[in-house]
Parts: C-alpha cells; structure tokens; sequence
C-alpha cells in the first residue's frame, strides 16, 4: 500500500511512518515543517531501515498537493496536518479555520481531481459533547466545541460524511484519538513543544529533567478518584499501530465512520506523576494550583468498535509510556549538550 501522510513529519506522523514502513508500505510525507523538522525524516530511516518519501508543501496549496497525489500515486491518505493549540486556537481562530478547514477543503479538491478517494483523518475526543458521561461512545452526540480548534475537528468530521453521502466511492475513516503521550523505544523521535509545554506528559518530562521546577497540577478538587483530572493516556506507538489497522480497514471499506483510538481506561495527574517518577528514579515535586479554565474532570473511550471493525487494541501501559517519554528526553538532552 502507498499511504501519503499530510503532516508527515510531526509528533503522530512520524510514528505512524514507522508502523507503516515496517508493515512493508510505502509512505510519503508531505509537510509545510511548520512544527516539525525534517530531521525527523533521516530519524525514520534510522528506525526502520527504510527511507520515506518527502516533500516540502502546504496542504492549503492546491497545486502543490495535485502535484504530490499525480508524482506519488497513493492509495490512502492520512491526513495529520494541522494546527491543535487549543489556547492559541481562542486567540487566533482565523488562523485555525483557514489551516486546517480551509486546507482539508484544498486537499480534497486535490484528491478527487487525481482520483485518490481514500482518507484517514486526524480528528479528537474534543467533539465529544461536553454533557457525554464517559466512556465516549462513537455514537454520542457531536455539537459543539469548546474551542475553534475543536470546532475545526467537528467541521471537517461534517465536511467528509456530507461528502460520503453525496458520493458513494469515498471512503473516510475519522479516528478520535484521546491523549497521546510517550515515543518511539529508539528515543529518535518524540514530541518536543517549543516553548513552556502546555500538554501534562512533556511539562513532567521537563520538571523531571531539571529544565522546569514543579508539576503545575491543574485541580485537586475534582470529583475524582484523587481529586486531580483523568483523561485516556495512549502510547503514540499503539496510536500509530491503530493508523495502520485503519487503513486496511479504509481499502475495503467506502462511506464515513468515526472510530476512537483510546485505550478505555482513564488515569489522574497524579498517576502520571507516579509512574514517570519509577521510569526516571527519583521524585518530581508538584503543586496543587487552580483548575485550569476549560478542562473537564475526566473522560475517557470506549474501545469497543476500534477493536471490533479493526481488530485493534492498544497494548502499552502508563509505565511503557512514561519510560518512552523519559527516554526520548534523555536523547533530546544528550544533542543539545
Ligand atoms: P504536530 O504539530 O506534531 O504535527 C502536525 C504537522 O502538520 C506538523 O509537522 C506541521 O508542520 C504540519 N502542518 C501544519 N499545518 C500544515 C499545513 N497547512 N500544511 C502542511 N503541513 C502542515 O501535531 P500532532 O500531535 O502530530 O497531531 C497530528 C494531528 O492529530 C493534528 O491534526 C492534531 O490536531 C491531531 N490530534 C492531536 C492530538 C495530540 O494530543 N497530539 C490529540 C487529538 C488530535
Ligand atoms: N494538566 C496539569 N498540568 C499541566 C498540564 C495539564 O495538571 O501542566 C492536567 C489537565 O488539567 C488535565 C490533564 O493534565 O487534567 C491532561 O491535560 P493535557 O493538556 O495534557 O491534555 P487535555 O486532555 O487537556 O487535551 C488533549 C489535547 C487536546 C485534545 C484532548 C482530547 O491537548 O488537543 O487531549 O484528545 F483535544
């Protein structure tokens, strides 16, 4: 299979090139690097043994991206390319509507004049109405978010099932992840924010590494098991092997279906606090602060269809997660030494 990933390079891209290729596919990344690097590219060959395909390029220019589709030929493509701040994404709507709406319509555009009809799609839990009792179930209400990042998501799951309906030779997976944390095993590639993290995992990594004092933990009044938020951590290699059983899945399959790529159990702040605490071997300090505006106390999927139309479950734990993560950081602190 020839799988052509938009957003390529990044933090869940480039672990599904990995997956792929060593499934025995071809892959091609396309990817404008506005928050990646192509570094990541000789890191995948590193990995696997296999060089991927790449080309510099943004989704929102057509031309380019026809290019790309009649120069690669590829069966399927999984479309990670985006901008996901959810904070910046308040600030600058225009910015998150025009990127990543804006740019799925251009790629479309370019997919049906060059007859490629297949797509995976990156979307989030974040659909998910903030009133649904947890576990998440595919077919719970959609309506809307609670940022024009999530309504980005919302509106290209919209765009893609109007357009299956309209004509019937598409096939459209849109897979919700939950919270993707951890690395590939090697440490070559990882999920690396500029500036101060504003995810859990990476901001832990940080305190755990000595670059940031404290966990700032957002809560510890919530009416959960310890009082801290709980959310669906999943390893980014499970996720990637959840990309790869999907698009099998797409080449036999036609119409539109979200499917959630979770691992069904919910974990606190503070459970992660603890198992990156045995993955590194010493304490991380933390502090209880305020609840940050906007987050929920907890939620969590059910895994129930991945596993039944994709014959999918994730197999990694919090401990491999945290290990992974702590790994990659070493890496990281290793180059810019
Ligand atoms: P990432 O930022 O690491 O990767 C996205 C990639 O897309 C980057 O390499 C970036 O340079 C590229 N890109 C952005 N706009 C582009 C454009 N116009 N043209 C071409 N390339 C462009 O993010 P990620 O964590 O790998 O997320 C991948 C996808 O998964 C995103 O769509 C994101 O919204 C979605 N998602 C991520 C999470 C998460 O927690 N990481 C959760 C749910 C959904
Ligand atoms: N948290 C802290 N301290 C921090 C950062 C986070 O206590 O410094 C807490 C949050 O309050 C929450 C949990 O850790 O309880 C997870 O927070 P993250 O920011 O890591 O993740 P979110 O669940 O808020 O959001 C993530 C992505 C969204 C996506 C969502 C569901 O950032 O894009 O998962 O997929 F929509």
């Amino acid at each position: 299979m020839k799988a052509l990933l938009t957003g390529g390079t990044g933090f869940i891209g480039s672990h599904t090139a990995v997956a792929l290729l060593e499934a025995g596919n071809e892959v091609m990344l396309y990817d404008n690097l506005y928050n990646s690097s192509e570094r990541v590219v000789g890191a995948i060959e590193e990995i696997t043994g296999k060089k991927p395909g790449f080309m510099k390029g943004d989704i929102r220019d057509e031309a380019r991206m026809k290019e790309c589709f009649t120069t690669f030929k590829p069966d399927l493509v999984i479309h990670f390319a985006g901008l996901k701040a959810v904070g910046e994404s308040v600030a600058k709507p225009l910015e998150y509507y025009d990127n990543n709406v804006g740019g799925t319509l251009a790629m479309l555009r370019a997919m049906r004049e060059t007859g490629c009809r297949r797509l995976i799609f990156s979307s989030s839990a974040t659909v998910y109405d903030l009133h649904n009792p947890s576990p998440y179930i595919e077919g719970m209400p959609v309506t809307h978010a609670t940022s024009p990042y999530g309504e980005t998501k919302i509106q290209i799951e919209t765009i893609l099932r109007d357009l299956a309906k309209a004509e019937s030779d598409w096939s459209f997976v849109n897979l919700r992840y939950f919270n993707p944390i951890g690395a590939h095993p090697s440490g070559l590639i990882g999920e690396d924010p500029n500036g101060i993290p504003n995810n859990l995992v990476p901001y832990v990594a940080r305190v755990a590494h000595g670059r940031l004092p404290f966990v700032r933990v957002f809560g510890g009044d919530y009416p959960t098991r310890d009082g801290t938020g709980v959310r669906d951590y999943i390893h980014v290699m499970d996720l990637a092997e959840g990309h790869a059983a999907a698009a099998n899945y797409c080449l036999t399959h036609k119409g539109e279906i979200p499917i959630n790529l979770g691992t069904g159990r919910g974990s606190s702040v503070l459970d992660i606090i603890h198992a990156y605490e045995k993955a590194c071997g010493h304490e991380i300090p933390y502090k209880i602060m305020d609840r940050r505006a906007g987050d929920l106390p907890s939620f969590f999927a059910s895994a129930d269809r991945a596993k039944s139309l994709l014959g999918w479950t994730a197999k990694r734990g919090l401990e491999e997660m945290c290990r992974d993560s702590w790994n990659f950081e070493q890496h990281l602190a290793g180059k810019s030494a």
